[in-house]
């Protein structure tokens, strides 16, 4: 059995389906700080399957004792954890102690019931300012808010603790910018408030309940002036923790992958596809550039592709059409 921490979130709900889809039995713990218990239905709907769930929190040893105790976990993939950037720097207490109370809470149990395999969810956001593109994994790192800096601490935590024990397998996966939404349109991202992030934005503004979308730079070093970023279809990130446990499976020790495509899409360029796929309902105006932003970032996927079997196959359209197919069964609700 597989306990997904985190497991009604955006990319753990989607992980879900494809872990049940390829034979995994598993069981989510999460807080609902930032999921909503309706997740549980839809995923019954889209898999068949009632999945165990336990609502709670990673700190919470006890409880996650219990878990392990009344169940046989062979591995842990760890979503759970506060993510977003502009908070992270308003309140950075809050994500230091989510972000790695949790993994260390978590670790600790999992030492104490002799659980070997740990999935973690990282972030492109660990290159920082890559000089060059594509971004392989043994680039430098850094971090320039706290957010990226609970990333940067926990990857150096698991790589201390590899040492200290080889006989783990630890998979850290460096996820780029995952959009889109399983076909079903009953499982995607669902953000609370306003959007930060892109496609989240993109698609309240075409579903009328925000008005434009401030495009962030157009004076970027790039094709179009605009932001560059590598967008990976959810459902083919989720099929990418498959193939990681898989890999743990093989007593892998401590890996680490990018979760990416490969290809750049500008700001423009997703707005343009997006348009194609709604009725040309984004409307957008050039705004100054978002502190903090980097002009472009996208993946060498080869070391996941060569060593994982790990390969995107889902089309920008798709991305859009999953995306909109989601906000508009959203909206009616
Ligand atoms: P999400 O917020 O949708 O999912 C995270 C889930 O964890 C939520 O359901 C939340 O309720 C739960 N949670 C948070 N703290 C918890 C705690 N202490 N105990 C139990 N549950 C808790 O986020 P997501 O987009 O699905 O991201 C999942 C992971 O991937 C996060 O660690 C995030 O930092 C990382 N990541 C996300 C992106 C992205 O673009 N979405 C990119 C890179 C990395
Ligand atoms: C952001 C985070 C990153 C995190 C990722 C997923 C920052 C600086 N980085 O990545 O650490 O891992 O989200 O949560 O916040 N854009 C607009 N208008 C908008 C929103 C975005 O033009 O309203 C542009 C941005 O300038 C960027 C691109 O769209 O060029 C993608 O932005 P976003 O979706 O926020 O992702 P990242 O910034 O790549």
């Amino acid at each position: 059995m597989i306990l997904l921490t985190g497991g009604l979130g955006y990319i753990g709900s989607h992980t879900a389906v494809e872990l049940i889809e390829a034979g995994y039995d598993v069981i989510i713990l999460d807080n609902l700080s930032n999921s909503k218990i309706e997740v549980l239905d839809s995923l019954k709907q889209i898999t068949g399957k009632k999945i165990p769930f336990v609502k709670g929190d990673c700190q919470n040893e006890a409880l996650v004792e219990e878990i392990f105790t009344n169940n046989k976990i062979d591995a842990v993939v760890h979503f759970a954890g506060f993510k977003a950037v502009g908070e992270s720097v308003k309140k950075p207490i809050e994500y230091y102690d989510n972000n790695i109370n949790s993994t260390l809470a978590l670790l600790r149990v999992m030492k104490k019931f002799g659980c070997k395999n740990f999935v973690f969810s990282s972030s492109a956001t660990v290159y920082g300012r890559a000089e060059t593109m594509p971004i392989y994994e043994d680039f430098p790192t850094s971090a320039t808010n706290p957010y990226g800096r609970t990333k940067l601490f926990i990857e150096e935590i698991l790589k201390d603790l590899y040492v200290a024990d080889n006989t783990l397998n630890i998979a850290i996966l460096r996820y780029f910018n995952p959009i889109g939404a399983h076909k079903s349109g009953l499982i995607g991202e669902d953000p609370n408030g306003i959007p930060n992030n892109l496609m989240p934005y993109i698609t309240k503004v075409a579903t009328g309940k925000l008005e434009k979308l401030s495009v962030y730079g157009n004076d970027y070093p790039t094709r179009d002036g605009t932001g560059i970023r590598d967008y990976i279809h959810v459902c083919d990130l989720a099929k990418g923790h498959v193939l990681a446990l898989k890999k743990l499976e093989s007593n892998s020790g401590l890996v680490t992958y990018n979760l990416g495509t490969g290809t750049g899409y500008s700001v423009l360029e997703i707005v343009n596809a997006f348009n194609q796929v709604c009725g040309n309902k984004v409307k957008y105006e050039f705004a100054p550039r978002r502190p903090g932003d980097i002009d472009v970032c996208y993946a060498s996927p080869e070391k996941a592709q060569k060593e994982l079997g790990f390969k995107a196959t889902h089309s920008l359209r798709d991305m859009c059409e999953t995306s909109f197919n989601f906000e508009q069964k959203h909206t009616k609700n």
